[in-house]
């Protein structure tokens, strides 16, 4: 049996307080854009819709090994069978990252020190509930169940955001990394998947997503800035770690031997992965577009907040991120 569910220790400090005039007003207007724009995943996605397993949900293009011999020897069928798997697999990552958002927001709503954060973090609350009900509804009924377990590395991430006992630490971990990622992943598929259901979803998904990130850009810097070095280095420790588990060790494995395939073939996929990211290929042309585009706001939003110095610098770029990559350039 898979393990469905932990407990996490934490020590967080619940700050009432008790100022009710408008101190933020950019942070009011996200609350009042959260409001504003509300949907509703039982009645505003058409749930009438037929998923077509037998076609693939995802572009192949997405597809690990995609283009190599081993998975152009795959008769149709089974090739359709593994782009399902595989889709779903992700799915059920970034379901488990919705789950984990919104019980780190409801953390938030009792540690931000001010009225203003507090509100918009209880709006950030229902937009992970609903994010994390629409994904679980598309797994559920549409692609059979396929719920797998979450990675080791977002539960680490998980585990370190929601024990953490410091309000910024989980916003840097959350709304300026975990959701850059989310964010270019829906925008991925949004744009590209074989389903329309899927893309569908992931657009409204993807409309709430930049008020959450918003939530970082306005609420970090003042906060950081005040950070002692000692505060300021565990920052940044985390950020480096953070970024390193958000941006790898996120192979679907257990993808490619529900259907069938054997350790040789897998392995054979792992390192064709790592030599398409470098070619030519439909493949590689998404992988880098992707990648370009979470390292670019990655490293966007950390400058906006006062997160690029020396030390997050060589972070970067031991991780293949060049720090001074720029919007323009891409
Ligand atoms: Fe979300
Ligand atoms: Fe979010």
């Amino acid at each position: 049996m898979a393990v469905t569910s932990e407990s996490i220790q934490t020590n967080l400090e619940t700050i009432f307080q008790r100022v009710y005039t408008v101190e933020a007003p950019d942070l009011r207007r996200l609350y009042e854009n959260a409001k504003r724009d509300q949907w509703n995943a039982s009645r505003d996605v058409d749930w009438s819709r037929n998923v077509d397993l037998e076609q693939g949900i995802f572009a192949d293009g997405l597809i690990d090994g995609y283009g190599t011999d081993t998975l152009a020897n795959l008769d149709q069928k089974r090739f359709a069978d593994l782009n399902v798997e595989f889709s779903c697999w992700r799915i059920s990552q970034l379901l488990h990252g919705e789950e984990g958002a919104m019980l780190a927001c409801s953390q938030l709503v009792d540690m931000v020190p001010s009225n203003d954060a507090k509100f918009f973090q209880a709006t950030q609350v229902v937009d992970e509930a609903r994010h994390a009900e629409v994904l679980s509804r598309y797994l559920l009924e549409k692609c059979g169940g396929r719920i797998y377990p979450l990675t080791a590395n977002v539960k680490t991430l998980f585990d370190y955001i929601l024990g953490h006992g410091k309000w910024f630490v989980k916003t840097v971990g959350l709304q300026l990394l975990a959701e850059t990622f989310a964010v270019s992943l829906f925008r991925m598929i949004g744009e590209t998947a074989k389903d329309p259901l899927l893309r569908d979803i992931c657009k409204r998904i993807l409309s709430d997503e930049s008020r959450h990130m918003g939530f970082s850009v306005l609420s970090l810097p003042d906060a950081i800035r005040g950070l002692s070095p000692g505060e300021m280095r565990e920052l940044e420790e985390f950020t480096g770690e953070a970024i390193r588990l958000v941006l790898t060790g996120q192979f679907p494995q257990e993808a490619y031997e529900t259907v069938g395939m054997g350790a040789g073939d897998i392995a054979e996929i792992k390192r064709a992965r790592k030599e398409i990211a470098l070619g030519s290929t439909d493949a590689a042309h998404f992988r880098r577009l992707f990648r370009r585009d979470i390292h670019t706001t990655v490293v966007t939003n950390m400058r906006k907040v006062g997160l690029i110095n020396e030390r997050t610098s060589s972070f970067l770029r031991d991780l293949g991120i060049d720090p001074n990559i720029s919007a323009q350039a891409a």
